[in-house]
C-alpha cells in the first residue's frame, strides 16, 4: 500500500489575556527579574483567568486553525489534545473539544507526553492519515500550568505558562509533508518531573494538601543537562532519516524550556541562530503548547510560506523527547 503524504493544513493558536510579568514575580517570591532574564530568558508569561480551562483555549486555536485549512468541524476524523492539564481527571478535554466544537464524527482522546505531547501527536496524527484511515485530524497542544503551579516554589513558578496551540493535518502533496518523526522515553527519569499527589498512586486527601504535592515538583538540573543531549540527538536522528542536511532547515522550532537550552542544542545541531525560533521571552513554558503557538507565531509573521523546511524539537516529563521535521 503507498502511504499518503501527511502535512500541516491550518495552524491556529490562542493565550490567555492576562500578562504576568518578572517584576509581578519579584512580589510573589524571593526572586528577580534580572534572574529569570538571565537563567532563563523569560520576560513575561501569560496565565488564565480562574476557571478558564485548558479547553476553552485549545477550541480557540482550533477554531483558526480549521478556518484556514479550510475544513469544517464536522468533516474531523479524530481530535488529539496534548496536555498534562486537562479540564478534569475524567474525561478527557478532547471530548470538551468535540463538543465545542460540534464536531460530531470525530474520535477524540487526549495524549499526555508532558512537554512533548504535540509531537507525540503529530507522530500519531501521521500514521492515521497515511495509511488512509482518516482524512483529516486537528491536534490541540496546550496547557493551563497555572493550576498545577505551586506560587510559593522560585524553581519552577517563574517558569510556566498557559496556552495552546492547534494544527489540523490532512493529505498533501509531495514535497510538503511530514518527512520525518522520531519519539522516546526514558521512564527511569519519572521524577525528575512530577506531580506526586492526585493519581492512584498517591489520591488527593488533606494531608498531600498540606504537603503541596498536587504541585509540580522538577529537578531542573538534571533535566537541563539531558535536554540538551536528547533534544539535540533527535533532532539530528530525524534529518538523517529523512536524509535532510541541517543546512537546509529554514526554521528550527525547539521546545520553550529555557533560552540557554535553545541556544545549546542550535549550536549541536549546526543550525545558525537566525534560524532558532524562541517566544519563550514573552510567551514562557507552555509545555505542549509551545511548539504550536510558536508555529501560529510563524504563520502570522509570514515565516513559514510553502516549501519551509521546519525543525521541531522537543523534551519533557517522563523523560519524553521527540522531533519532526517538516515542509510546510
Ligand atoms: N530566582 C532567584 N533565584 C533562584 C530561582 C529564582 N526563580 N530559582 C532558583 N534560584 C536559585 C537557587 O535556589 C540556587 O541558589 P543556591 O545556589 O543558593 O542554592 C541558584 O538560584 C542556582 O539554582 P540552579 O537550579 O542551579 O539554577 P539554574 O541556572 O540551573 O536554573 C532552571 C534553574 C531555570 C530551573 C534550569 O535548571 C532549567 O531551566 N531546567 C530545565 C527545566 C525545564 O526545562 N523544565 C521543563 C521540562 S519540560 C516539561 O515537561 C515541563
Amino acid at each position: 500500500m503507498k502511504l499518503k503524504r501527511v502535512g500541516i493544513l491550518g495552524i491556529g493558536a490562542s493565550l490567555p489575556e492576562r500578562v504576568l510579568t518578572n517584576f509581578d514575580l519579584e512580589k510573589i517570591v524571593d526572586t528577580s527579574d534580572e534572574w529569570i532574564r538571565a537563567r532563563t530568558g523569560i520576560r513575561e508569561r501569560r496565565i488564565a483567568v480562574e476557571k478558564e480551562p485548558f479547553s476553552s483555549f485549545a477550541t480557540k486555536a482550533s477554531r483558526i486553525a480549521l478556518e484556514e485549512a479550510g475544513v469544517s468541524p464536522s468533516e474531523l476524523d479524530l481530535i488529539i489534545c496534548a496536555t498534562v492539564t486537562p479540564d478534569r481527571p475524567l474525561p478527557s478535554s478532547s471530548c470538551y473539544v468535540q463538543h465545542k466544537l460540534q464536531a460530531q464524527k470525530a474520535a477524540a482522546f487526549d495524549l499526555t507526553a508532558g512537554c512533548s505531547g504535540f509531537i507525540f501527536a503529530l507522530t500519531v496524527a501521521n500514521q492515521f492519515i497515511a495509511n488512509g484511515e482518516y482524512k483529516y485530524i486537528l491536534i490541540a497542544g496546550g496547557e493551563v500550568l497555572s493550576s498545577v503551579t505551586d506560587w510559593t516554589d522560585r524553581t519552577t513558578c517563574v517558569l510556566f505558562a498557559d496556552g495552546a496551540g492547534a494544527v489540523v493535518l490532512g493529505e498533501v502533496e509531495e514535497p510538503a509533508g511530514i518527512l520525518a518523526t522520531s519519539i522516546h522515553n526514558q521512564g527511569e527519569h519519572a521524577e525528575f518531573l512530577t506531580i506526586p499527589a492526585g493519581g492512584s498512586e498517591l489520591p488527593t486527601s488533606q494531608e498531600t494538601v498540606a504537603k503541596r504535592l498536587h504541585f509540580v515538583k522538577m529537578m531542573g538540573n538534571e533535566l537541563f543537562k539531558i535536554a540538551i543531549r536528547y533534544m539535540s540527538k533527535v533532532s539530528e536522528e530525524v534529518l538523517l532519516k529523512a536524509k535532510v542536511d541541517p543546512r537546509e532547515v529554514d526554521i528550527f522550532i525547539p521546545h520553550q524550556a529555557n533560552q540557554r537550552i535553545t541556544d545549546a542544542v542550535a549550536k549541536r545541531i549546526s543550525v545558525s541562530s537566525e534560524k532558532i525560533y524562541s517566544n519563550i521571552d514573552r510567551v514562557g513554558n507552555t509545555s505542549s503548547g509551545s511548539i504550536p503557538i510558536a508555529l501560529d507565531e510563524l504563520k502570522e509573521q509570514g515565516r513559514i510560506p510553502k516549501g519551509t523546511l521546519v525543525l521541531m524539537s522537543a523534551f519533557g516529563a517522563g523523560v519524553s523527547w521527540g522531533s519532526a521535521l517538516v515542509r510546510m
